[in-house]
């Protein structure tokens, strides 16, 4: 059976972390349309700081790991997103401690926790236009396709499809959480940033936890 190792979970935030780099410009420039013009900033200070982190990260158990990604994006991100981000991260570790390898069903887990720490920290619905709209939609995604037997690939490839969905969706909507819901319906017409910056970290995670690395 399919399995995620330790070190493909290690591949999974280093390739986020380069995407992260790369979008910069573009997350900040989504989140000066209707925010502070800091996620980009935000999300490359936390994933530049985890990076440097990589041989630590290295020979540990997954739990273990992820805390490390965990606390470094607490204690250098700020902002909501840090702390929703962190709060993911965090309920990863706590449902991976000890374990060297994760079956697709475990990572589905991990993914869903990760969701419900979000939800319970920010109190985000669908459709108030925050990275709950791109999360949501591709844990389900995951979680259906691992129930119904299909492969990890195809999983994964799924949850993209419902990420990007999601993504997209936030655009007409008007924002009712953060920041962007101060702007009312000026918020309208412009795609969420941490929406945006969920949907990469599923692409990463198609791209290095299904063996097409
Ligand atoms: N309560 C919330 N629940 C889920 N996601 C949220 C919430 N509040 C904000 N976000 C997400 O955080 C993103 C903004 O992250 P950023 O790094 O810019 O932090 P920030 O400037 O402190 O946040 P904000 O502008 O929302 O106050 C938004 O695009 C949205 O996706
Ligand atoms: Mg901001």
């Amino acid at each position: 059976m399919t399995t995620i190792t330790a070190d493909q979970i290690i591949a999974w935030i280093e390739r986020y972390s380069i995407r992260i780099a790369e979008q910069k410009e573009f997350l900040t420039k989504l989140d000066s349309d209707i925010g502070d013009a800091d996620h980009g900033a935000n999300m490359n200070r936390g994933f530049q700081a985890v990076l440097a982190k990589k041989a630590e990260l290295q020979g540990k158990d997954i739990g273990a790991l992820l805390k490390i990604v965990a606390m470094t994006l607490i204690s250098t991100v700020g902002g909501a997103a840090g702390a929703l981000y962190g709060t993911f991260f965090l309920q990863a570790s706590n449902v991976t401690a000890g374990k060297t390898e994760l079956t697709p069903e475990e990572f589905v887990l991990v993914l869903e926790k990760g969701l419900a720490g979000i939800v319970l920290r920010g109190k985000a619905a669908i459709g108030d236009k925050t990275m709950v709209d791109a999360l949501h939609p591709a844990v389900k995604a995951c979680r259906r396709a691992i129930a119904a037997n299909e492969s990890l690939d195809q999983a994964l490839a799924e949850a993209v499809a419902a990420a990007e969905a999601g993504l997209q969706s936030t655009i007409p909507l008007m924002a009712r959480r953060g920041r962007a819901s101060y702007l009312g319906e000026r918020s309208v017409n412009h795609q969420d940033p941490g929406a945006t910056s969920t949907f990469f970290l599923f692409e990463c995670a198609a791209e290095t936890l299904t063996g097409k690395q």
